[in-house]
């Protein structure tokens, strides 16, 4: 494999869907799933094990990993992986209190700022991180992989101005726990590859190598695309997350529009000649086009729309 390729994580139906307001079914969720994998991506975050009081839209993970769609999807690519969210034990336990193999990964996230982590865990950083030690215990005990999430790691729409040694405190927190990649979340999607120089260079001197990071970012104020091309180009990042359509915006990050677009990451990372792990490009955007229409959404993806109208 080339040791350029770019992995790219797939967080519609996840971070993409958690935030809309009207019910979307289950067999919508699992419809999108089923066409992201059919377009080439390998690693589709599928749900949330959230308190549905704080996340109403994803109370139905628990029927969307038990779809038989997915069941004939797994059996078909034995490369898929369906991570989903987890925010404290009582989340993995209802994971576990499934069928087995529903999944072979869990994703755990905690704030680098005090002011987001009582927003979004109700909790301060350092109760969060404590909570999660039985969560990685559990995952560890079931054969689960863990991915960690660092939450506004270039600001807070709380308490501003976050401090680059404090993300790089949390990625190796969460490193040191067990997670076998730190996803470093711009929330809010101030970041810009400066910012970034700044966090994985912090990162790095605590021993939490740029292979170990993925970048996770927002497009806000529409600098994603030159951070994570940066990451990728300069920084040595070989993970990107990112959402079909652009859809998302985080519940507790006010005015914070969706993830960057898939399509827009595929398309930036090819014309750059960076490989990535997904071929079927002309596929995904039918997928882009496809969720926007099912949720009533202009597509948010700029190549989703450039490629309708060729
Ligand atoms: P809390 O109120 O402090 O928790 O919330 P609690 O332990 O006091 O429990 C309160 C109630 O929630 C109880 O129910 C619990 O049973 C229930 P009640 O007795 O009132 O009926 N509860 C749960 N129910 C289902 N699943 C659970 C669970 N835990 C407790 N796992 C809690 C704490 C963490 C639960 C809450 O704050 C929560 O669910 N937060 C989720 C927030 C969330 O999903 N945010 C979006 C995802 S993170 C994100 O988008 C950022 C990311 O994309 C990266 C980036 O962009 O930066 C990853
Ligand atoms: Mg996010």
């Amino acid at each position: 494999l080339d040791s350029r390729r770019v992995k790219v994580v797939e967080v519609g139906p996840r971070d993409g869907l958690q935030n809309e307001k009207a019910v979307i079914s289950t067999d919508v969720k699992v419809e999108l799933i089923e066409r992201l994998v059919k377009g080439g991506l390998r690693c589709v975050e599928s749900g949330s094990f959230v308190s549905p009081k704080w996340v109403p839209q994803m109370a139905s993970t628990a029927d969307v990993l038990q779809s038989s769609r997915l069941s004939a999807l797994r059996s078909t690519h034995k490369d898929l992986s369906l991570p989903v969210l987890v925010p404290n034990i009582k989340g993995l336990d209802s994971l576990l209190a499934l069928p087995p193999n529903l999944t072979d990964e869990i994703a755990v996230f905690v704030s680098a700022s005090e002011g987001f982590s009582r927003a979004n865990l109700n909790c301060s950083v350092a109760e969060s991180l404590s909570r999660l030690e039985p969560v990685f215990r559990t995952a560890r005990d079931r054969g689960l992989k863990v991915r960690g999430y660092v939450s506004v790691v270039l600001g807070c729409p709380f308490d501003g101005r976050v401090e680059p040694q404090q993300v790089a405190h949390v990625a190796k927190a969460l490193r040191d726990l067990g997670a076998y990649e730190v996803s470093l979340g711009d929330t809010i999607g101030v970041g810009v590859p400066r910012g970034w120089d700044e966090v994985v260079g912090a990162c790095e001197q605590q021993g939490v190598p740029a292979r170990q990071l993925a970048a996770h970012c927002h497009d806000t104020y529409g600098t994603a695309l030159a951070s994570i091309l940066h990451c990728v180009s300069q920084l040595g990042i070989r993970t990107v997350d990112s959402s079909i359509a652009a859809l998302g915006g985080c519940p507790y990050s006010p005015g914070a529009t969706g993830n960057v677009a898939t399509e827009d990451v595929l398309y930036a990372l090819s014309a750059s000649e960076i490989p990535t792990t997904v071929l079927a490009f002309d596929e995904l955007c039918q997928v882009g086009e496809w969720i926007s229409a099912e949720l009533g959404r202009e597509n948010g993806s700029r190549v989703g729309k450039a490629m309708k109208g060729r």
